[in-house]
């Protein structure tokens, strides 16, 4: 492995090991230890909803505790609605090292509202989310894709030129598509 440091818009890591967000996993105490024990250059917090930081919902504000822990810290969001996502930006960079952009989680409770995985079938609405959260922040944004909704409309190249065009500064890409969720070969 190759450990070279990584430069994502204006933010310097240390080193190209990036944890991975999880949800339900990646929460202050789990990004503590592994920040102890490998030193990854970014971690992600767990992915936080766009309309409960629009409605100030108070569960939601304690996954966005890093209380003690050693910067940069990339804050990862989700949602369709325009709005609602560039106030969602707003919010959080105050906090956030960076903000990336969840369109691929592939949840059913998700995908139903239009957010995650589900944006890969709207590619305008793709470049308009992006646009609208690097507009609301001075923040470095990314975003997490998949290779495509399903085996056969696999767009992860058309989208990621759009993201890119958009304005974003890095694209990070989970190589299978919304219909594999977690498993089966990449
Ligand atoms: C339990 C679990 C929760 C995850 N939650 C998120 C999430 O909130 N946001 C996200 O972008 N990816 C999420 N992922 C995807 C991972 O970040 C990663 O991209 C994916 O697991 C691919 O790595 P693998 O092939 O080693 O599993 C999750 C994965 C797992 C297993």
């Amino acid at each position: 492995m190759y450990i070279n440091k990584l430069k994502i818009g204006d933010v310097e890591l240390e080193n190209n090991i990036l944890l991975a967000p999880m949800a339900g996993i990646t929460d202050l105490s789990f990004r503590m230890i592994c920040k102890k024990y490998s030193n990854p250059g970014l971690v992600y917090t767990e992915m936080l909803s766009s309309k409960a930081l629009f409605y100030n919902d108070q569960k939601t504000k304690k996954l966005m505790n890093i209380d003690g822990e050693k910067k940069p810290i990339a804050f990862q969001i989700f949602g369709s609605d325009l709005e609602v996502m560039g106030k969602a930006a707003k919010t959080i960079s105050e906090y956030a090292d960076i903000i990336d952009i969840n369109m691929g989680c592939p949840a059913p409770k998700v995908v139903k509202n239009g957010d995650g995985s589900k944006l890969l079938q709207n590619p305008n609405l793709v470049k308009d989310i992006v646009k609208e959260v690097v507009k609301n922040t001075n923040k470095p944004v990314t975003v997490k894709i998949r290779k495509g909704w399903d085996k056969d409309s696999i767009n992860a190249v058309e989208i990621a030129k759009i993201i890119e065009n958009a304005g974003a500064s890095a694209i990070t890409i989970h190589g299978r598509n919304r219909e594999e969720y977690y498993s089966r070969t990449c």
